[in-house]
């Protein structure tokens, strides 16, 4: 089991990086939490204090994580504040309009930017220190949006595959350093990213939901991880429909 004393959160303001926070500290976790806006920053940040206890730290930085020149230095003060970093989980991103980013090659460019280029460069960071520690766990919040392109979104589903294979790769790599890498894979989830979906019917998840998932995920060192844990099969059969005969429906 990994301990999750001292976590950072990169994306810390989104609704399922918030829940994981909130659960985290619950557990006597100190965090140090990585957003973009400021307000929301400082209302987690503030809220987190509430909950936690006398001996746990709660601290954190506003940036904006494609901004890759920031990233080592985000790095160094996590650790600094922290002292040491049992787990890290990256879960910034945004679902991007498909037809708006055929539209627009710069559009399209920014949000493999931000879901995949982003976290790559924070994870070749992360992984050093990990890798000299000898221990702990990475997170990162793919999606099954990753495991087949679909027509409907597949700009952000090759950013999140683009993650998920580079994972597998870390993954490899790391668990000679006894270093858990754990790839998240959500379905539907009910959070700002998802606020125009029809939200009716059995496939959606709770941002609570998937951070108990998560924690456990880390907890656990998990490899792959679906929440719900349906997707894997309804993944699974995706995957595996015919591209003859999957170029002509409409997913
Ligand atoms: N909701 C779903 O159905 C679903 C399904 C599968 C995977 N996911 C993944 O789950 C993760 C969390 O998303 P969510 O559903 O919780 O949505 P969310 O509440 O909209 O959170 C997205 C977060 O990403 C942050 N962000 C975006 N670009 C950033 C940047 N350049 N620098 C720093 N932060 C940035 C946003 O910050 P601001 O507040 O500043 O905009 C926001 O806090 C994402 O990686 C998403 O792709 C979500």
């Amino acid at each position: 089991m990994n301990s999750l004393k001292r976590v950072i959160l990169f994306g810390a303001t989104s609704a399922i990086a918030e829940q994981t926070a909130r659960q985290l500290v619950a557990q006597g976790a100190s965090l140090y939490c990585v957003g973009r806006n400021p307000d929301k920053l400082t209302a987690l940040i503030d809220d987190l204090k509430v909950r936690a206890g006398s001996q746990q730290c709660i601290d954190g930085c506003v940036a904006d994580l494609v901004d890759h020149s920031r990233h080592e230095h985000l790095i160094n003060d996590a650790t600094h504040v922290l002292g040491e970093v049992d787990g890290v989980l990256i879960a910034h991103g945004t679902l991007p309009v498909q037809q708006a980013c055929e539209a627009d090659v710069a559009m399209t460019r920014k949000e493999i930017e931000t879901n995949a280029l982003s976290v790559i460069s924070l994870l070749t960071l992360l992984a050093n220190l990990f890798e000299q520690q000898q221990r702990g766990v990475i997170a990162v919040i793919s999606s099954v949006a990753g495991d087949r392109g679909r027509q409907s979104n597949y700009v952000y589903g090759a950013a999140k595959g683009m993650l998920t294979l580079f994972l597998q790769g870390l993954r490899n790599r790391l668990a000679k350093a006894n270093v858990d890498v754990v790839t998240i894979k959500p379905g539907f989830v009910d959070t700002p990213m998802t606020a125009d979906f029809n939200k009716a019917g059995p496939l959606w998840a709770k941002p609570d939901q998937v951070a108990k998932g998560i924690i456990k995920a880390m907890q656990r060192g998990k490899d792959e991880v679906y929440i719900l844990w349906f997707w894997r099969w309804i993944m699974l059969f995706i995957r595996h429909i015919p591209e003859s005969f999957f170029k002509r429906m409409t997913l």
